[in-house]
């Protein structure tokens, strides 16, 4: 089942618990957390996720956009992160398994992300222990870019590697997504979409929502 997962940087920072209930029949919430390194932006850290946690029971996808993950795994998963994606470009091998060890030790969903100049075969190292894998059709570090076309191939070859190694990981796509790009999403092989200005940016979200997962 296709899977709807709202960014709330695209929300107002001043009203997150009521935006956070605007999209509440979505299905899981996106949290994008930058470190002015990795991306050239600042946005959301450990406390901030700790008090959404504490104002909503959705899923929380929580998406590090950081150098060297791995320091702050701990801290995000008791922070209530349901799932973390971590970038593969964020560190070494060797510190991205570390990344992925800590996520297991701490009962956390696991992901890895790719940035749209990382070939799909990146992520075979790690597929099999995935929950998810999440392919960006734009560049990390801000909301409202235009989706990236050429990414689809990159999203079709993702799910060809995760059909032979591990079907029941997920295949998320963030970047540009709206009513008009996610059925190319789609058809390409993601089961879960990120959307943020698309969302927040409406009068109706809830109606976005609906015509994301097809049936506007
Ligand atoms: C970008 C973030 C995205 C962002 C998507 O670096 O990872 O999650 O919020 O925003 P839109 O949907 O506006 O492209
Ligand atoms: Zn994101």
């Amino acid at each position: 089942m296709v899977k709807i997962a709202p960014s709330i940087l695209s929300a107002d920072f001043a009203n997150l618990e009521r935006d956070i209930r605007r999209i509440s029949c979505a299905d899981w919430l996106h949290v994008d957390v930058m470190d002015g390194c990795f991306v050239p932006n600042l946005t959301i850290g450990v406390p901030v996720v700790q008090s959404i946690r504490r104002c909503t029971g959705m899923f929380l996808d929580v998406h590090l956009m950081i150098d060297k993950p791995e320091r702050y795994i701990p801290a995000f998963a008791q922070a209530g992160a349901d799932l973390l994606s971590v970038h593969l470009e964020a560190d070494h091998p060797s510190g991205i398994a570390r990344a992925l060890r800590l996520m297991e030790e701490h009962g956390v969903r696991k992901a890895v992300a790719l940035r749209p100049i990382t070939k799909a075969e990146a992520v075979l190292p790690y597929l099999e222990e995935l929950d998810m894998v999440l392919v960006m059709t734009v560049e990390p570090g801000f909301g409202g870019q235009s989706f990236i076309e050429e990414q689809l191939d990159t999203v079709r070859r993702v799910r060809e590697l995760i059909e032979l190694r591990n079907p029941a990981c997920r295949l998320e796509v963030d970047g540009g997504v709206s009513p008009k790009t996610a059925p190319l999403v789609l058809s390409a092989g993601a089961d879960t979409l990120v959307a943020g200005s698309a969302v927040y940016g409406a009068r109706d979200p809830a109606a976005v929502i609906k015509a994301l997962r097809g049936q506007g």
